[in-house]
């Protein structure tokens, strides 16, 4: 998204009406997750703390990381590694937007299997430009095969979605991988070495799921075009944080009524009060 990404990070560019980084902590929320380590780079850093702060606001707590350099997802997720402590993790990108009646419910059950068993679990989107992304090819029975980055002759259609839950050995896997052609070490290696265990288990997101990877001024459009619509459609808005943190039992009414009053003037802000006034 060059060249306003010389003064802002993509990742807080508004999708429509707030700042992408609010989709993919939305999901996140909607899956009960509540304690976030954000991997930023050092120059933006204050940034992202004026927009979330400690997450207070939005019943969760975000720690902060810097990544010195881009070198990868799986090094972004390297650099977590002391604050997370060798847990299990869910590593959702910044840039990703999803949405579909009943996701959180299916990742859920995706999230407590990987805890309950181990291994991985990641997710397919069929797409029309495989080539822009990780792919996955699937045998007959719906089994991963392979999986490669970016690769220029595309063997299957379905994109790896940014959004991946690991078990513990993770930690370990980080260390084994190498970085790629491209100099970054990526997280589609980590995935290779969990399918090669035949610990990998890949969902497909069927038709009624929408998928961006908000990465181009093309799919920035799009998705700020489809959360448009749906909002004004439905008169309820995507990834209004505060909304989700007050359903999930995780900021009172009172915290709510600050929070508008604070952001009286803006559309949140009204979006804010008419949900507070109407549950
Ligand atoms: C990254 C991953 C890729 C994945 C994509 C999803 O690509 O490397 O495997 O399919 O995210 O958004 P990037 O957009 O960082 O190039």
């Amino acid at each position: 998204l060059y060249p306003v990404t010389l003064v802002t990070n993509k990742h807080l560019l508004p999708v429509f009406n707030k700042p992408m980084i609010f989709y993919p902590i939305s999901l996140a929320m909607l899956l009960d997750i509540q304690d976030f380590v954000l991997v930023v780079n050092g120059k933006d850093l204050p940034s992202f703390k004026k927009i979330l702060g400690d997450g207070e606001a939005f019943g969760i707590n975000i720690s902060y990381v810097i990544q010195e350099a881009p070198l990868g997802l799986a090094h972004g997720l390297m650099c977590a590694e002391e604050v997370i402590e060798k847990e299990p993790v869910c590593l959702i990108l910044g840039d990703n937007i999803f949405f579909g009646h009943g996701l959180p419910q299916l990742l859920k059950a995706c999230r407590k299997e990987v805890e309950q068993e181990g291994g991985a679990y990641i997710f397919a989107y069929h797409v029309p430009d495989p080539e822009r992304y990780g792919i996955v090819e699937f045998d007959k029975h719906g089994r991963a095969l392979r999986l490669e980055e970016k690769p220029k002759k595309p063997f299957s259609r379905w994109a790896v979605v940014g959004l991946y839950f690991y078990d513990r050995s993770v930690w370990q896997k980080l260390r084994q991988i190498k970085p790629s052609s491209r100099g970054e070490y990526e997280i589609t290696s980590v995935n290779q070495l969990y399918l090669k265990e035949k610990r990998l288990k890949v969902k497909p997101l069927g038709r009624g799921f929408t998928w961006f990877d908000a990465g181009t001024p093309e799919s920035f459009l799009e998705a700020s075009e489809f959360v448009a619509v749906y909002e004004r459609r439905s008169g309820q808005m995507l990834a209004c944080l505060e909304e989700i943190a007050y359903k999930n039992g995780w900021i009172s009414r009172k915290d709510l009524m600050i929070r508008a009053d604070q952001l009286k003037g803006s559309k949140y802000g009204e979006y804010l009060k008419s949900f507070m006034n109407n549950s």
